[in-house]
């Protein structure tokens, strides 16, 4: 998507090699009108596989999610962070591991809020090694719900994480595909 690209080149701060900051746009100040946007396009997408629920994570997931169902017309759950020892009851949990953020939590979803009959779509703002996306995965099929896709905001293309989620069967949209980058340039793939 052009102008999600642009943004990034514009405000994204790219830390090392594999780390991109976009705190001003995506992450901590939320460019709304460009989310729109980014919702319309994965609405384009999707349209034609019966969405009835988006499935995100917390906490950036949150609000691409939510102008995302303004599109589809349908409700938003996020899968919360649970990082203590215990459990809550009537759960569908996964742990996840998280390279970038060096941590380890629980993603954990009320089993009120999934069931046999959702056709959901993943949405989630980066992917990278794609740890957050596998534990959305693996509660999504606890739950024996159909998975059509993962809509991305940005991808890490250089990170194995696409080609880790293509192997489980899962149709992947990301809005951005970053090559390559450093503190003077990002590639995209196009
Ligand atoms: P990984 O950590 O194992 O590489 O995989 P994953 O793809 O699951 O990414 C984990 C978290 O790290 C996600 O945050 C993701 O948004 C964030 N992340 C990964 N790479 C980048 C990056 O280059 N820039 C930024 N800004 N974030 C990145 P999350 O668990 O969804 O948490 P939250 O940040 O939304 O609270």
């Amino acid at each position: 998507m052009r102008e999600l690209e642009e943004k990034i080149r514009k405000d994204g701060t790219v830390i090392g090699t594999d780390i991109l900051k976009v705190n001003n746009f995506l992450n901590h100040q939320l460019d709304v009108e460009l989310f729109q946007k980014m919702g319309a396009e994965w609405y384009r997408l999707f349209e034609k596989d019966n969405v009835n629920k988006i499935l995100t994570i917390e906490s950036s997931g949150i609000a691409l999610a939510t102008i995302a169902a303004t599109y589809f017309h349908c409700p938003v759950v996020f899968a919360k962070k649970n990082r203590g020892s215990n459990l809550p009851e009537d759960v569908y949990f996964a742990t996840v591991t998280s390279f970038t953020h060096q941590n380890t939590y629980q993603a954990i979803v009320s089993k009120d809020y999934l069931s046999p009959s959702d056709r959901i779509l993943l949405i989630d703002d980066f992917l990278a090694r794609g740890a957050a996306l596998k534990g959305l995965i693996s509660i999504v099929r606890e739950a024996q719900a159909t998975i059509v896709g993962a809509g991305i905001a940005i991808e890490k293309s250089f990170q194995p994480g696409r080609k880790s989620i293509e192997e489980e069967g899962i149709r992947i949209e990301s809005l951005a595909r970053i090559q390559s980058m450093n503190e003077k340039e990002i590639t995209f793939l196009s």
